[in-house]
């Protein structure tokens, strides 16, 4: 296979990484304001045809390389969102490019099978190269699926189907649970509950919009199903000058998900998935210690409460490991992990005892993409042979030390800069500085990302580099100046 192929090459040296890209742009180049007169022509055409206020500009995917985004107008970003934290190589990377054009893949990109019903020959063997081939430790098992949302949705219907094959006591369900899951009554359509977190993010289908917490916006209007929600620690910072009180923090949460689980229990309506992000992202970067995960985890076993890990933004490199939650030294692996962005493809890793003992109930007509998957294994493949792994942590580590010093150098401007690996972020005093200095920083070529109240979060590609870096924060500071 091709992925295969790049490992003859042997180990490259890190300093030698960004040879990966010998095409890559010196450095960002912004000659118009963005968005540029081409961007903002595009986007009153696509208004008549579609709601485009969150456009920011338009991309020339095709002249965008590695570490740099290229817009329509001509303008070079060194792009530190990565379409919202997705891309894990860059743009164009060579390899990646190299493993599109295969012939052999082809097929299976312009003739999109309907995966569940009619694999490809190879789903095993390239399934094996890509997703099991970087499980999380202990779960040896992978469903694939679209999008983050999609994942989640399942991973969730997979603790029902499992919590419901209990109850009844491994019998086949009866002629009146068929007949009343028809009209959406119970028996068939049991109360069950999924408990998240305050300022989670977990997707907007409408299942997963319940356990969604993070802002109004994603939930206006919709109709919401009576799930719980538990109080997620908020830590304060630098973590060492702070041990008590996230200690506290920690304690409160954990308090909250015990009375919770048990309120919604007394009313017959009991919590059969509990999900939550190694990292809120969506919702402001708010992170927890491994002790206080350890616990939560040994919590749901108590509570009989499936224990889904949502990495569809940690997963795939960005804390330094493959998984996020491989730094909290579980115990045992979580129940489900789910996956999307930077896997390329939607989907979750889960014990045996989720799997479905009957088809269709985990389907869709597409259940992935064996393109993405294709594409999964290069990426796999890329990331062990340029040990990027390991770049990601020895970058993350000065990312951080130099959004400390930031925040040292400008207290009345920023505060909390926190992270693991490059999944880095900082707080602004209030959503207005955060808005100004992520704008002035596109205009000197910097593209950031915010997110919760008034952060900004960083997420690099796993190529980034301290060459990037120092371009990152020549920009930053050049920004805060003038504030
Ligand atoms: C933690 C987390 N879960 C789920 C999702 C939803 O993924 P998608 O947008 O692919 O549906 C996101 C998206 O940002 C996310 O960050």
């Amino acid at each position: 296979m091709l992925a295969r192929r790049f490992l003859a090459g042997g180990v490259r040296p890190l300093s030698q990484l960004a040879a990966t890209y010998k095409d890559e742009p010196a450095g960002p180049s912004v000659v118009t304001k963005v968005p540029g007169p081409k961007s903002q022509q595009l986007k009153q055409s696509l208004e008549s045809i579609q709601s485009s206020g969150q456009v920011k500009f338009f991309a020339d995917y095709a002249k965008s390389r590695g570490n740099y985004l290229v817009d329509v107008d001509g303008n070079v970003f060194l792009d530190v969102y990565t379409q919202i934290s997705s891309l894990p190589l860059g743009y164009n990377h060579p390899e990646l490019v190299d493993a599109a054009l295969n012939p052999e893949h082809v097929s299976a990109m312009v003739s999109r099978p309907s995966l569940g019903s009619f694999p490809t020959a190879d789903l095993v063997e390239t399934l094996n190269n890509s997703l099991i081939a970087v499980a999380p430790k202990g779960l040896g098992l992978v469903q694939t699926l679209m999008c983050g949302a999609c994942s989640n949705e399942n991973a969730i219907k997979s603790a029902m189907v499992r919590h419901m094959f209990d109850k009844r006591g491994g019998k086949p369900p009866t002629a009146e649970d068929l007949a009343s899951c028809m009209e959406n009554k119970e028996p068939g359509t049991p109360n069950l509950a999924v408990l998240s977190f305050d300022g989670s993010f977990h997707g907007r289908s409408f299942g997963t919009l319940t356990c969604t917490r993070s802002k109004p916006m994603h939930k206006l209007d919709f109709p919401a199903f009576d799930w719980p929600m538990a109080k997620f620690p908020r830590y304060k910072y630098p973590l060492n000058k702070n041990v008590d009180y996230n200690a506290q923090q920690d304690k409160q949460s954990l308090q909250s998900v015990r009375e919770k689980i048990d309120e919604w229990a007394a009313k017959s309506h009991p919590v059969a998935a509990l999900i939550v992000e190694p990292v809120q992202a969506e919702g402001g970067d708010h992170h927890a210690s491994g002790d206080y995960f350890r616990k939560l985890q040994a919590l749901c076993k108590e509570k009989n409460v499936a224990f889904i890990v949502d990495e569809v933004q940690t997963g795939g490199g960005p804390s330094g490991a493959w998984w996020a939650h491989e730094a909290w030294n579980l115990p045992e692996p979580p129940d489900m992990v789910t996956f999307a962005k930077k896997m390329l493809t939607g989907g979750f890793y889960f014990k045996p005892q989720y799997k479905p003992d009957q088809p269709y109930r985990i389907f869709n007509t597409w259940m992935g993409d064996p393109s993405k998957l294709v594409l999964l294994e290069t990426v796999v493949d890329v990331v062990k042979r340029d040990h990027l792994l390991r770049s990601v942590a020895s970058v993350g580590e000065k990312l951080l030390k130099g959004l400390e010093a930031l925040q040292d150098r400008y207290p009345a401007l920023l505060n909390s800069a926190r992270g693991i690996g490059t999944f880095c972020s900082i707080s602004c005093c209030d959503a207005k500085t955060r808005d100004a200095i992520i704008e002035k920083c596109l205009a000197q070529g910097v593209h950031l990302g915010a997110c919760g109240e008034a952060a900004i979060r960083f997420r690099p590609f796993l190529t980034f580099t301290e060459k990037h870096l120092a371009i990152m924060f020549n920009a930053l500071e050049t920004v805060l100046k003038t504030l």
